[in-house]
């Protein structure tokens, strides 16, 4: 039915059937690529003249009515939305239109279009179910598309002839006079308009789907705007209409490049994406990192907090995560500082992203990545509450196996299965005169004579791999970790000969210093033997220097 009137040769010069009874009276302005349409349903004395213009061609539009049509029949003049294309030239109506005639639109815009000045009443279509009557089953059916891209702006559909009416969407910038569009390549005329004119991409496919829903059976597309295109065209222009991302504008600062607007706005949806799959921090900088170097020559990403216990700490992928304290780098041209969130309370962070020598970066680009910030600081946040989490942990657990006077560890520790496992040499320490001193000094003395000997103990094993425990009440046990017998025999013999010229002075008037001495008893643990064994051992060369006089070592070549 349509296609063959939508020809390429049509004559623009007077009105253009485009579907039974619904014409184009348009005025195409030589060389304009903002063509603005207009077009009439004849239906009789309830005729429909939708969008008639401006000053600029009303007077075209006119004639090429006429040539249709007695104006007086027109009953109705849809004003599809507000703008002085569509509807400036309204007042130029008032005495050629039905003596009934109406200006047809919705409250919000009734408030304005009554300052252009036209004396015709006004039908507001949400007070009229959203429809006019014309002749015969024939209706027009309203329905609004908010926002696009006035609040109340409406398209309407004329229910013999299956013309959807869309206004400004499906507009386009056009170059050359050709009234229709013949294949998918208008799209990209709609694209660049869509991309100027609308406001966001979530209500550009609001509109969309509303007109999807109520007019599946559209048959042609007649915009306000561009190309009229029918048929096997329309719900693939639906489709890639979808697609497009509206209100980048709102990423413009100094920056109106429409490219750079779009590679950023395309880059924060696929950050926003991207992001709210990871919750981990370094998962989150790498996966951040993998996306920036897609638009953007960007080496690595680097963040920066700062922690009040630990300094700055660095998150990079190249550098590694977890918290080794580095210098920041300082601002500079080739590093563009991300961002500065800092919520209440929160870590201050500072993000680069560090490019090659000489890029810059455009900055509606870089205001894309300032998306990244709040996810960073999140994750951030979470990975440093569980850092602290893990270091408290390690303490309440470093503290279960510690012995309170001496700060020894106690026996717990030797539950460790590496203790069993590595070869090792073991040293079992028993004070000599422990109970005299408690039973002569008091047991604030024998405490201290106890804390003298864990300090000499101490100064005689390495800290990170030996282990120094407080075995029972005066009995020690050392753990000397890969110890061959020579070094096992020369620590104890210098623990041994330390002790015995340690001086514990009391709190006690006149009192001559205290003084103990300690027997030891060596025993080698090779690898994988039962501690225990290795321990009774040790115990037995221990029992054997008490009963041979104290003070003194067995090793096991005694
Ligand atoms: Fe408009
Ligand atoms: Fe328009």
């Amino acid at each position: 039915m349509t296609t063959e009137r939508l020809r390429p040769d049509v004559d623009t010069a007077g009105p253009v059937e485009i579907a039974p009874r619904v014409w184009w009276v348009g005025h195409l302005i030589p060389g304009d690529r903002f063509q603005a349409h207009a077009y009439l349903i004849e239906a009789g004395d309830r005729s429909v003249l939708i969008d008639p213009g401006s000053a600029l061609t009303i007077e075209h539009v006119l004639e090429k009515v006429r040539q249709v049509l007695d104006p007086r029949d027109i009953r109705w003049v849809v004003a599809h939305h507000t703008d002085p294309d569509v509807c400036s030239a309204l007042p130029v109506l008032d005495d050629l239109v039905h003596p009934d005639a109406h200006i047809v639109t919705e409250w919000r815009g009734q408030a304005l279009l009554r300052h252009y000045g036209s004396s015709l009443p006004f039908y507001l279509v949400e007070d009229h179910d959203w429809r006019i009557d014309l002749d015969g089953e024939r209706r027009l059916d309203f329905t609004l598309i908010p926002y696009l891209h006035f609040p109340g702006a409406l398209a309407s559909y004329e229910t013999a002839s299956r013309v959807l009416f869309t206004c400004d969407l499906f507009g386009g910038f056009t170059v050359g006079d050709e009234l229709f569009a013949h294949d998918l390549g208008y799209f990209d005329e709609i694209r660049a308009f869509h991309e100027h004119y609308m406001p966001s991409g979530d209500i550009l496919r609001a509109g969309l789907d509303n007109l999807r829903h109520r007019f599946p059976d559209t048959r042609v597309v007649a915009p306000q705007h561009g190309r009229i295109f029918a048929d096997d065209l329309v719900w693939p222009m639906f489709d890639r209409l979808s697609d497009v991302e509206c209100g980048i504008f709102l990423m413009a600062q100094d920056d109106l490049h429409l490219a750079n607007l779009l590679a950023a706005s395309a880059l924060e949806r696929r950050l926003a994406q991207t992001l709210l799959g990871s919750a981990e921090l370094p998962d989150l900088a790498d996966r951040s990192t993998i996306l920036l170097r897609e638009f953007l020559p960007v080496e690595r990403l680097e963040a920066y907090v700062e922690t009040t216990d630990e300094g700055t700490l660095l998150f990079s992928p190249e550098e590694g995560y977890g918290g080794t304290p580095v210098p920041a780098i300082p601002y500079g041209p080739t590093v563009p500082y991300l961002a500065l969130p800092q919520p209440e309370g929160a870590p201050s962070i500072r993000v680069y992203a560090v490019l090659p020598d000489g890029v810059e970066i455009p900055r509606s680009l870089a205001r894309a990545m300032i998306q990244l910030a709040q996810p960073i600081q999140i994750a951030m946040s979470e990975h440093l509450a569980r850092r602290a989490a893990a270091r408290e942990r390690q303490r309440i657990i470093a503290e279960t196996l510690r012995d309170p006077l001496t700060g020894l560890h106690n026996r717990r520790v030797l539950s460790d299965a590496h203790v069993a496992e590595d070869p090792s040499a073991i040293l079992m320490i028993d004070l000599d005169n422990l109970k005299d001193v408690n039973d002569a000094a008091g047991h604030d003395a024998g405490d201290q004579i106890l804390q003298g000997v864990a300090r000499v103990i101490l100064g005689n094993i390495r800290q990170r791999s030996d282990l120094g425990v407080r075995y029972g009440g005066d009995e020690f046990l050392v753990v000397l970790r890969e110890a061959g017998q020579s070094h096992a025999i020369e620590v104890a013999e210098r623990i041994r000969q330390q002790v015995e010229h340690l001086r514990v002075t009391t709190i006690q008037d006149g009192a001559s210093p205290l003084r103990t001495s300690v027997s030891i008893g060596v025993a080698m643990h090779p690898s994988r033997e039962d501690l225990g064994m290795t321990i009774l051992r040790a115990d037995r060369r221990l029992y054997e220097a008490k009963s041979t006089g104290r003070n003194r070592v067995i090793t096991p070549s005694d």
